[in-house]
Parts: structure tokens; sequence; C-alpha cells
């Protein structure tokens, strides 16, 4: 039986698709937290290239990717296409389940996907250096290699708990040539703040956020980059669905369920957005699509839908999304990617509208399965991504109750081989359940 389902290089997508294109009504626009107004594009400018701005209110279907993005992108792109017949046959289910496989990049994530576009971009519109923030660390050195591939600097705020829990990840950080620095940090006013409340902070994405803006602000020749959540990042994910389609393709296969991991929401969509796209153009029937986010940090599920800043020390515009509150700090789960107290305002949109449907899981429940899966398949996935695997684990379960032959597909967002300590946690029976 034929399981994996390759493209040749030459088959990499030539454009991104933009949803902006296909939503039913527009986005609610970014407003200024000074005026409440809309912001104007032009206001991204200090933080962002020209090109990010414009595509965040792009309204063309498909958008160009450069060649040189598209040059990087080949050194690991296409990715492979699985299905997990070992995983099908342990549930004893008569569903069929793949997985799209993105820890096949050189920093184990679909982050490079943006990170490369980012880059590129800013190299030429000659930013010297980037800042950013990363939880779980995939964001950090994907950045640090798409950093290292344009001759751009880099400095990486890295939120504590994961810089104590992950040194591994810190050293690739290093070795891509970028500075990386633990947050809260006395480097900034937003960490030295955060650290005269709390000196112990573990830190949180919206902080590390704040900290890296700041620095971005000050430092000339510097600018910010950010790993999920604006339209451009999404539009760059966009690669991932368009190769998957042209992958179910060969498989001769349309998914029922699509599950995705949601932080910020980028990976996820990057997935559904061109199913998405397919089925309002009535080529496709729309799969059912299921985003899944931890307990202990239920964005979706538990938040409310309304504007709020992306980061702790409300430096962003206000975005319209679901959020726990910018000054929420999730529990130090080992899903550290996964902790982030706003969604993408397109996922956001795409939810309110019934499009996605939202569901939580523990992060103990969800290491069950990620142990599963890597004793069945092979492939040890990343906290973040067990997350989409336990929720396609218990659909299978479902259809091995009912006798329903639907075909799942899994965002396989990375692999989790920087994560060892949250499965020898698993092993050992020391996870803990959020309360
Ligand atoms: C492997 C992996 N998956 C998923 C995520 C969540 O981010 P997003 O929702 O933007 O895909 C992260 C974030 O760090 C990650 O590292």
């Amino acid at each position: 039986m034929k399981t994996s389902f390759t493209l040749h290089q030459e088959e990499l997508p030539r454009q991104w698709y933009n949803v902006l294109a296909d939503l039913d009504r527009p986005l609610d626009p970014p407003l200024d937290p000074r005026t409440n107004e809309p912001l104007a594009p032009d206001a991204l400018r200090a933080l962002f290239p020209q090109a990010c701005v414009e595509q965040e209110v792009a309204t063309d279907r498909f958008v160009d990717i450069p060649e040189p993005v598209q040059e990087v992108y080949r050194r690991w792109r296409p990715t492979p296409l699985q299905r997990a017949v070992a995983l099908e046959q342990a549930l004893k289910t008569p569903a069929r389940i793949y997985f799209k496989y993105e820890g096949a990049s050189p920093t184990g994530s679909h982050k490079t996907n943006t990170a490369v576009a980012q880059a590129y971009y800013n190299a030429v519109e000659g930013t010297k250096n980037l800042t950013t923030e990363t939880g779980a660390g995939q964001w950090g050195s994907a950045l640090a290699f798409a950093c290292g591939m344009f001759g751009l600097g880099c400095t990486v705020f890295m939120v504590r708990v994961s810089y104590d829990q992950k040194p591994y990840r810190r050293a690739m950080i290093r070795l891509f040539g970028a500075d990386i620095i633990p947050s809260p940090s006395s480097r900034t006013q937003a960490g030295r703040g955060i650290l005269a409340a709390n000196p112990d902070s573990p830190g949180s994405l919206g902080i590390a956020i704040s900290e890296a803006i700041e620095e971005a602000v000050h430092a000339s020749g510097t600018k910010y980059s950010l790993g999920s959540v604006l339209n451009h990042v999404l539009l760059h994910q966009t690669v991932i669905g368009l190769e998957t389609i042209q992958q179910l393709d060969l498989a001769g296969e349309w998914p029922d369920v699509v599950v995705g991991c949601v932080g910020g929401g980028s990976n996820f969509a990057g997935l559904i957005l061109p199913m998405f796209g397919e089925a309002k153009a009535g080529r496709r029937s729309r799969p059912r699509f299921v985003a899944v986010e931890p307990r202990s940090c239920p964005t979706l599920t538990r938040g409310a839908c309304r504007y709020d800043h992306g980061d702790t020390a409300k430096l962003t515009p206000l975005l319209k999304m679901h959020t726990l509150g910018a000054d929420f700090v999730p529990p130090a789960i080992h899903a550290g990617g996964l902790r982030y107290h706003g969604m993408a305002p397109i996922v956001s949109r795409l939810v309110a509208d019934g499009v996605i449907e939202p569901v939580a899981y523990d992060q103990v429940d969800v290491f069950e399965s990620a142990v599963l899966f890597a004793r069945t398949e092979g492939i040890i996935p990343a906290p973040e991504t067990a997350h989409a695997v336990h929720a396609a684990v218990e659909v299978a379960r479902r259809c091995a109750e009912t006798d329903e032959a639907k075909a799942i597909l899994i965002g396989f967002s990375g692999h989790g081989h920087f994560d060892m300590a949250a499965y020898e946690a698993a092993l050992a029976g020391t996870l803990q359940r959020a309360t």
C-alpha cells in the first residue's frame, strides 16, 4: 500500500493563497490604542517591512512567492504527506489517517515558511537586525536560521520557562548566529516592570513580544518579526495547504476532518485556508476544520472575541480576536508554543462564523496519544503538534465505534526532538493536569 505522497521540487507552489479575498465580509481593522480609530497601515512600517505591511491588507487571491524565498524553500519543500497506517492498525479504526509533515524543515517545524519570507523582505528593504520572541524555541530557531540565510542579525527573547526547559533549542538559536535573552529580562522597560512585580515570573509569549517590540523600536536598523497571528504570517504558511491539496489528489483522497493545533493559529490556518478556498470556489466539499488548544490556555473555547492587545505591555495595536486577556500568564505546560493569550484574527473570524470548530485537551491525554504515535509511526511529535495528534486519535476512535471510514488529516507542525524532558515526564507519569 502506498503510504507516502511526495511532490517534486518543481511542484513547489509559486504563489501563496490569500483568504482575505474569500471572506464574506472584511476583517475588523486593527485599532490604534490611543484613539480607538482604525490604524493606518503605514503605522506598522516602524516594525515591519513594506511588503509585509501591504500583505496585511492585500485582497488579491494569490500572492507571488519571491524566487529567492522559493529557492530556500526548495531545500526541504515540498514536505511529505504520509498515511499513518500503523497508527490506524493500533487503533483498530476504519478511518484513514494522513499527516502533513512540517518537521522536515531545517529547524523542525512549519515556522521556517514565514521566517524565510520575512527575513527576505527585510533584507531587500535594508533592515540590518530583527528582534523576536519565542515560546517553544521553534520560532526563534526558525528566524535565526532565516536571518542567517539573508545576512541579518537576530535577537530572540525566549520565554523563561522554555529557556530553562530547552537548553538545546537555546544552543540551536545561538548556532545559527542569533543572540538569545530569557524573558522577562532586565534589558527592557517591559521586562523590568514584570520582574519588579514577580521576580520568579515564568514569562509568556505576551511578555516576550513586548520586549522584542521595545528593542526593535529603540535600536537603529532594527525591525520586529512575529511568528504567528498576523495576516501576512498566515499567508506565508498557506504553502502547506497548497502542497497538501496536490498530494491529496495523488492519494485520491479529500479529508472529512482536518485537525491542527493552535497557538496563534498559523500552522493550522496555513493548512486549512487553501481548502477553505477550494470549497468557496465550489471545487470541493468543505471538511470539518478542528482547531486544538491546551485546556490550560483555552483561547478559543473560553476566551471572548473582542479587541485586545497582542502583548502584555500593551505596545501592539488592538486586534479583534479571541483572547484570554493580554495579561493572562498561562501555566508552564510543555507545549510552550500554545501558551498565547490571543489568536489570529482570521482564525477568530472563522470560529465566529462556525467554519472552524475549537476543542481543548489536557496535556496528560495529549502526551498519551503522542507516545502512541511515536511508537507506531516512529516520528516524535512536538508537544504542540501532539495536541493535533490527540484530536485525530479521538476522531479515529469514534470512527471505530461507529464503523465510519472517515479520512482524517493532521497538520503535523513539528517534531519533538528537543522536547525529551516533556516525554520523560509523560513516561514517568509526572505531568500535571490542568485544574
Ligand atoms: C511545533 C509548533 N506547532 C505549533 C505552534 C503554534 O503556533 P501556530 O499556532 O502559530 O502554528 C508552535 C509555536 O511555537 C510550534 O512550535
